[in-house]
């Protein structure tokens, strides 16, 4: 059978390999000419591989593959592809759900950990001397805390079972109350950010959620407050957060993604109250080749003619016809 072209974005690393022997790959990376690129090879383009979720794939850049069928996206979150755009132009677009949820919530715990009883500060204590002339400082705890999570999706359920065990109250915010979820449920999130002295952000990322933690929020959360960010940096305002953090409006956050990714603002970096982490939530050796095999997996089955395994709810399968399309 004639292989098919799939078009990679970003790196080709060791899974994406098993892509060569299935399709003819053509990497977005060595493509130094855009304009000749869509012209001559993106007509023929069938399948499109994203390895990298820092490219922005919206409808405009999808326009150029007039013959394109599915997207097959690295990453629970696709807020980098419009699919929206890809449903209505009859473009499948597929996600790695599941695989990662469990290593994202231990990633959640530990960020939470480190940033109320300061472990990453206690090291470099420990490292800097300062131990043998004092003890480090007694930290705040978890004990006392409700968490309050902002997203209750199938990772947010995972660190609520998490917390459970630790014996942490849970409640939630989401836009509606999830099926058969035990946890109080908040309609408002600046009610709950009230009531609660954690809030860990497990939400999507887009337009639907920008600045979904502003200043409002941080104001209500409080001085005992601390903030995990497990989402995306678009759903927190990061200029109300380095204010709220700098006047002590709340107590801490812990950060696993910025608005701006890599680069970190330096009023950050420079606070000590505050635990960075490198956007490391699925971060594992064996995660990530979970996460890589199943991009591949959703083309193999794609090429196949079987279903797509990981459709995202935007882009049902089947899809609708190309004949159908809206396509503009
Ligand atoms: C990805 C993530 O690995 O799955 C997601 O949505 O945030 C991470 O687990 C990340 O997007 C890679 O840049």
């Amino acid at each position: 059978m004639e292989k098919r072209e799939v078009l990679l974005i970003g790196p080709l690393r060791p899974v994406f390999k098993g892509l060569e022997s299935a399709f003819n790959v053509v990497k977005l990376s060595e493509q130094n000419d855009r304009a000749r690129f869509f012209a001559e090879k993106a007509p023929q383009v069938r399948g499109i591989a994203i390895a990298a979720t820092s490219e922005r794939i919206d409808g405009g850049f999808l326009s150029h593959f007039p013959k394109l069928e599915i997207v097959s996206s690295f990453g629970v979150g696709y807020d980098h592809v419009d699919a929206r755009w890809a449903g209505e132009h009859g473009i499948i677009v597929t996600n790695t759900p599941d695989v990662l949820t469990e290593e994202v919530a231990d990633t959640a715990l530990g960020l939470l950990l480190c940033a109320v009883r300061e472990f990453p500060q206690a090291d470099r204590y420990l490292r800097a001397g300062k131990w043998r002339k004092a003890n480090y400082p007694l930290s705040a705890t978890l004990r006392d805390r409700i968490v309050g999570l902002v997203g209750m999706g199938r990772i947010g359920q995972a660190i609520a079972r998490r917390l459970a065990a630790m014996q942490v109250p849970v409640v939630y915010h989401s836009r509606r109350p999830g099926a058969g979820v035990p946890y109080r449920h908040y309609p408002k999130l600046t009610d709950m950010a009230r009531d609660v002295d954690v809030l860990i952000v497990i939400t999507p990322g887009g337009q639907e959620t920008k600045n979904l933690i502003n200043a409002a929020v941080l104001e209500a959360l409080g001085p005992r407050g601390v903030l995990i960010n497990m989402a995306r940096g678009s759903v927190v305002d990061e200029e109300a957060l380095i204010r709220a953090l700098q006047s002590r409006t709340i107590l801490s956050a812990g950060l696993d993604v910025y608005a701006r990714e890599p680069e970190v603002p330096k009023e950050l970096i420079e606070m000590e109250h505050v635990v960075l982490f490198p956007h490391l939530g699925s971060a594992s050796v064996a995660t990530r080749e979970k996460m890589d095999q199943l991009v591949v997996d959703n083309l193999l089955a794609w090429a196949a003619g079987k279903p797509p395994l990981t459709p995202v709810p935007e882009t049902p399968w089947p899809p609708i016809k190309r004949g159908d399309a809206l396509r503009t």
